[in-house]
C-alpha cells in the first residue's frame, strides 16, 4: 500500500476526510451487517432523536504504525466495553463487543494509507459513534440507530505537543452528581464548550472540573483524566463516580505499577493537596500524556516543580512506556495490541 502523501509530522488534531467509513443501522430490534463507503454525508430526519434530544455517544482510539511496520490498534475491546456503558445509560442499543472490534479493524484496514508511519509522531484517531437516526418528538428514546467509524490522521492533541499546559479552575461543571459524567456521551461535551471557550480567551489551555456535589475534588478536564505524581515518586490518580474511565489512565496504572514498579493510588483527591504534588498531567487517548505545569484556581497559582518547560520525570517514564507499547518497541501485556492484518 502506498501511503497518501501527507505531511504527518506537522498534522494538528483535526478532521481530514479518509477513504471509507463502517456504517451500520439498526432497526426493527436488530442490527444489520455493516458495509464500509466512500460517502462521509448522513441523511437523517429533521426530526432524528440525535437533533432534538442530543440520543448519541462516541469512542476515540488509535491505529499507530509500530518500528517494525506492522499498523496496530490499543485496547478496542475497552472502547467497546465503554460504548456499551455508554448505550444503556442513553436507552440506546448495544453494538456487540467482537462485531465493535471487526468494525473498527475493518475501516483502519480500508484507510491504511492514511496510518502515519512510524516516527512521525502521528497517528490514526479512530472515531466510531452511535445516534438515534429516527424521528422522536415526545421526550423517549429513538427506536432506530446509526453506529458509524471513521478515521482522520491526527497530531498531538495539544499545540506545542509536549510542552506543560496551564490551567484553569473552571467555575462551571462538566457532570452532575448521578449525572452522565461516567459515560462517553456527546452531550457532556455540549456542556463543556462555553467552559472551554472562556478558558481559551482567558489564556487557559484546559479547564479542572472540580466534583460538582462539594466542588472540594478534582475530577477531570473536559477530555482527559488527571494523573498526578507525589514527592515520593508515588502515582495518585482521582477517583470519583461522574469522571469518564480512561482506558489511558487504565493503562497507566497498570505500567506504573508494573513496568516501573510505582506504588499507585485511585483515591479521592482534594483541591487543597494539589499543591503537594511534584507533577501533573493528562491523560487520554488524544492527550497520550500531556503534562501541566501550572494550575490557576481564582488568580492563586499553583505551580509544579517539574515546571514550565518539560516533562517531569516520571511523566516522562510513563509516557515513553505507554508509547513504547503502543508502537511496538516494548513488549505489550497480553491483549493490549490488536495488529491489523
Ligand atoms: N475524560 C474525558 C472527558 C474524555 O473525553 C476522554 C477521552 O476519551 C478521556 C477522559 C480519556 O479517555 P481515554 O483514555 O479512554 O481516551
Ligand atoms: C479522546 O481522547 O479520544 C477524546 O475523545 C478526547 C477529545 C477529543 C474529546
Amino acid at each position: 500500500m502506498e501511503k497518501k502523501n501527507i505531511d504527518w509530522a506537522n498534522l494538528g488534531f483535526g478532521y481530514m476526510k479518509t477513504d471509507k467509513r463502517f456504517v451500520s443501522n439498526y432497526k426493527n430490534g436488530a442490527w444489520d451487517e455493516g458495509v464500509l463507503t466512500e460517502d462521509d454525508t448522513i441523511t437523517i430526519s429533521e426530526c432524528a432523536g440525535v437533533l432534538q434530544y442530543a440520543q448519541t455517544i462516541f469512542e476515540g482510539l488509535k491505529a499507530y504504525t509500530t518500528e517494525k511496520g506492522q499498523i496496530v490498534i490499543f485496547r478496542p475491546d475497552l472502547n467497546a466495553e465503554r460504548l456499551e456503558q455508554s448505550a444503556q445509560r442513553l436507552e440506546m442499543p448495544v453494538y456487540p463487543k467482537d462485531k465493535f472490534v471487526e468494525a473498527v479493524a475493518a475501516t483502519v484496514k480500508a484507510n491504511d494509507a492514511y496510518v502515519p508511519p512510524y516516527g512521525t509522531g502521528a497517528t490514526l484517531y479512530i472515531r466510531p459513534y452511535m445516534f438515534g437516526s429516527n424521528p422522536v418528538i415526545g421526550v423517549k428514546p429513538a427506536d432506530e440507530y446509526q453506529f458509524r467509524v471513521f478515521t482522520t490522521p491526527v497530531g498531538p492533541y495539544f499545540k506545542g505537543g509536549i510542552k506543560p499546559l496551564t490551567i484553569k479552575i473552571s467555575d462551571f461543571d462538566r457532570a452532575a452528581p448521578h449525572g452522565t459524567g461516567h459515560i462517553k456521551a456527546g452531550l457532556n461535551y455540549a456542556m463543556s464548550l462555553h467552559a472551554i471557550v472562556t478558558a481559551h480567551k482567558e489564556g487557559f489551555d484546559e479547564n479542572m472540573y472540580l466534583d460538582p456535589a462539594t466542588r472540594t475534588k478534582v475530577e477531570e478536564t473536559g477530555g482527559a483524566n488527571f494523573l498526578f505524581v507525589t514527592k515520593d515518586n508515588k502515582i495518585v490518580v482521582p477517583k470519583s463516580p461522574s469522571i469518564l474511565p480512561s482506558i489511558t489512565r487504565r493503562s497507566l496504572v497498570y505500567v506504573a505499577e508494573n513496568y516501573l514498579g510505582l506504588e499507585v493510588e485511585e483515591r479521592e483527591v482534594f483541591l487543597s493537596e494539589v499543591k503537594d504534588f511534584a507533577e501533573a498531567g493528562l491523560c487520554g487517548t488524544a492527550a497520550v500524556i500531556s503534562p501541566v505545569g501550572k494550575i490557576v484556581d481564582h488568580g492563586k497559582e499553583i505551580c509544579f516543580p517539574s515546571g514550565m518547560d518539560s516533562m517531569g520525570p516520571i511523566t516522562k517514564k510513563l509516557y515513553d512506556t505507554l508509547t513504547g507499547i503502543q508502537m511496538g518497541r516494548l513488549e505489550a501485556p497480553e491483549g493490549w495490541i490488536k495488529v491489523i492484518e
